[in-house]
């Protein structure tokens, strides 16, 4: 009889793929907004990061449901803790980076907006509308802070994850990668 090894269900594939390539797009456009600035793009980046809390709320209750998907084939100890690890600064990074912008943004004074829609009202200075008025400045620079740094921890983790996934794929050639692609052998 054949059956499939090591499968995921589609739950953790879907939202896996569509939750990974949303984040790298976010920290590619943040990085990209820093350098070179483009205020629609700050618009984009911004009701973006709001709106895709949605399914990374719901790939985090999924995954506190569901558990950790268990490796394939037995590993080292160290693997085992630094793929755990790895995972879960991906997990917190997820949810951290939309919540720290979001309190760097409103409480800053800048506003979010969801393309017209008002989330928070942008405060400005009467003299000079130009001018953004900090509701709660000492957070808003935390805020500020944690989106910086987590950003970076996140971009170190894709790194190290990517990395493993290629050295499953094609050193170990065990099925890591295809059973995230839905693409396991049958037996
Ligand atoms: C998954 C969601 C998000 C990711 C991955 C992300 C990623 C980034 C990154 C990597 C940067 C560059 C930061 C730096 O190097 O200092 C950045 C900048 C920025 N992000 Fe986000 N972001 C997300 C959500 C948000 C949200 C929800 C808001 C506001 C509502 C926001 C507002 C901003 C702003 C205003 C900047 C420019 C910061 C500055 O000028 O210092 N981001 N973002
Ligand atoms: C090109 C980029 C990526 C590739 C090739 C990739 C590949 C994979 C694979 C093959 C697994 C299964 C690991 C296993 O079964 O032990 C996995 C799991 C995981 N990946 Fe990625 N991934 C990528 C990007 C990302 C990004 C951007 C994030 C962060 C949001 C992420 C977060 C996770 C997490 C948390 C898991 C653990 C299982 C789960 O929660 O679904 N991955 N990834």
């Amino acid at each position: 009889m054949s059956k499939l090894i090591q499968t995921l269900s589609r739950k953790t594939i879907w939202l896996h793929w569509l939750v990974g390539v949303l984040i790298i797009g976010m920290l590619i456009t943040g990085l990209y907004m820093l350098a070179f600035g483009g205020s629609e793009l700050y618009l984009w980046h911004k009701a973006i990061g709001v709106v895709i809390l949605l399914p990374i709320l719901s790939r985090i209750t999924w995954r506190i449901y569901e558990g950790f998907p268990h490796p394939v084939s037995p590993q080292a100890t160290w693997a085992k803790y630094a793929t755990k690890i790895t995972h879960v600064v991906l997990l917190a990074g997820t949810i951290l980076m939309p919540l720290s912008g979001f309190l760097m943004s409103a409480l800053g004074g800048y506003g979010v907006y969801l393309w017209g829609v008002e989330l928070v009202a942008r405060k400005v200075d009467p003299l000079d509308p130009e001018k953004a008025v900090p509701i709660n400045e000492t957070i808003s620079m935390l805020g500020q802070s944690l989106h910086h740094w987590i950003g970076y921890a996140m971009l170190a983790a894709i790194a190290l994850h990517v990395a493993g996934m290629l050295k499953h794929h094609f050193l170990d050639k065990d099925p890591t990668l295809t059973r995230m692609l839905n693409k396991s052998k049958k037996l």
